[in-house]
């Protein structure tokens, strides 16, 4: 359920028409709504009222700043992968004692930082990332948290680029030799073992791969115990699919009712990573038609939003519904490929989409509050969208759309 409805032939973001948020701040131009976020994180703390837990929102699927500060005002944790998403969260005001620090990659400046702020834990992907994260924080003189990150070797059914918990994937440690690999945490003198930590993809639809996971993850912990390596928390990250189109993904309370019923007898507190759930259909992209282009094969609607601005339906596609902002049309309804004006063939939004349209025509584009402006480039130097937050009949700027100069500000010619 989300607060984008039609009201008197105009879909509105909670009580805001889109036609006004166009005229105002112009197209394309993310649009959020706060009860939205809301209902979506309360759903998942709710899910879990009945075992010790924390929320923390995978930062990457939208970092917007007044994203993060909503959320961070409800209480949420945070999932960051980059120094720059732990800045993003500290300037939203998120607590660094709710941060989670994911990636296989972090950077010696990135540990530091983190340590230094003092976050919840890190989700530790392979032996040298441990060895890097327990020096550094021997020269610090602090003890670092950490969970391993294991790779239980599940099919999350989903996308292969957004399947990450197969053992070809880079993600992880082999869980046959996770506890090898706790056993040389416990021994590390900088080093203090708190959980176990497991992402096995995003937008799944079906939560067989969760338990799956999760019975693995348990199996892995009770071994620990039996080794006398304690561990506190689990995190079972994220992945919880949304409804985009056509699928029926589980409502969070039935996940939640899932995992809770393995995890009843058991002393850990449970660490949720979702990103998608929370945000997706917490946002809309709107953009307008600049022309319709009829060719003997196809029909085109050029509009002013492109790959550059959502990247999901070139790079996955992706399948995301498309409808008009003002329901009322006197255009007769044509099958349009909808397409952006970057000069890629794959540049798309929509493809084999029904609508009556004309030049000028506001559409909105759902579901693109996660992975949306978060995966947005300058490609073909093309400014990105203004994001606008919407709180009942207000709305908020959370971010300018980019100025022409900023397009190559920091750049330079030569001497
Ligand atoms: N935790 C970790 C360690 C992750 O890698 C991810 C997502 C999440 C949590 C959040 O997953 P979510 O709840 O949003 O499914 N760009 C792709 C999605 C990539 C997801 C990457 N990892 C897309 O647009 O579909």
């Amino acid at each position: 359920m989300d607060h984008f409805n039609e009201r008197d032939g105009i879909l509105h973001a909670e009580d805001v028409p889109l036609t006004e948020i166009a005229e105002r701040f112009g197209t394309p131009c993310y649009v959020y709504s706060r009860a939205t976020l809301e209902r979506h994180w309360h759903a998942f703390d709710r899910a879990f009222r009945d075992h010790p837990h924390l929320v923390c929102f995978a930062v990457k699927a939208n970092s917007n700043l007044g994203v993060l500060n909503v959320l961070a005002r409800l209480g949420s944790g945070f999932d960051i992968v980059s120094g720059g998403e732990l800045e993003r969260v500290l300037a939203a005001g998120g607590d660094p004692a709710k941060v989670l620090f994911s990636g296989v990659g972090k950077r010696e400046d990135e540990i530091r930082r983190a340590l230094e702020v003092g976050i919840r834990c890190f989700n530790v992907e392979s032996e040298p990332e441990l060895l890097r994260i327990d020096r550094i924080a021997g020269e610090l003189g602090v003890e670092a948290p950490v969970s391993l990150r294991v790779n239980p070797d599940v099919d999350a059914q989903t996308h292969p680029y957004i399947s990450t918990g197969l053992k070809e994937n880079k993600f992880g440690i082999d869980i046959r030799v996770a506890e090898a690999v706790y056993a040389r945490a416990a021994s590390l003198p900088n080093i203090r073992v708190r959980g176990i930590d497991c992402h096995i993809g995003s937008q799944l639809t079906d939560l067989a791969p969760f338990i799956d996971a999760l019975d693995r993850v348990l199996l892995l912990a009770d071994r620990l115990c039996a080794a006398g390596i304690a561990i506190e928390h689990l995190d079972l990250g994220g992945g919880l699919g949304i409804r985009y189109r056509e699928e029926h993904p589980p409502e969070p309370a039935a996940y939640a009712a899932a995992m809770s019923y393995r995890l009843a007898e058991r002393p850990y507190e449970v660490i949720l990573e979702p990103g998608r759930a929370i945000a997706g259909n917490a946002g809309i992209l709107l953009t307008r038609v600049e022309y319709l282009k009829h060719t003997d094969h196809r029909h085109f609607a050029i509009l002013d939003a492109a790959m550059n601005d959502l990247l999901r339906p070139a790079l996955y596609q992706a399948d995301q519904d498309i409808v008009r902002v003002v329901a009322e049309s006197d255009a007769d309804p044509v099958r349009y490929d909808l397409v952006g004006p970057v000069c890629e063939t794959g540049d798309f939004l929509g493809k084999d989409r029904t609508l009556p349209l004309k030049d000028g025509d506001l559409l909105a584009i759902r579901g693109s509050g996660a992975y949306g402006f978060a995966m947005s480039s300058n490609y073909n130097s093309r400014p990105r969208a203004a994001e606008v937050m919407v709180e009942g009949n207000q709305t908020h700027l959370v971010r300018e759309r980019e100025t022409l100069a900023s397009l190559f500000a920091g750049e330079g010619t030569l001497p």
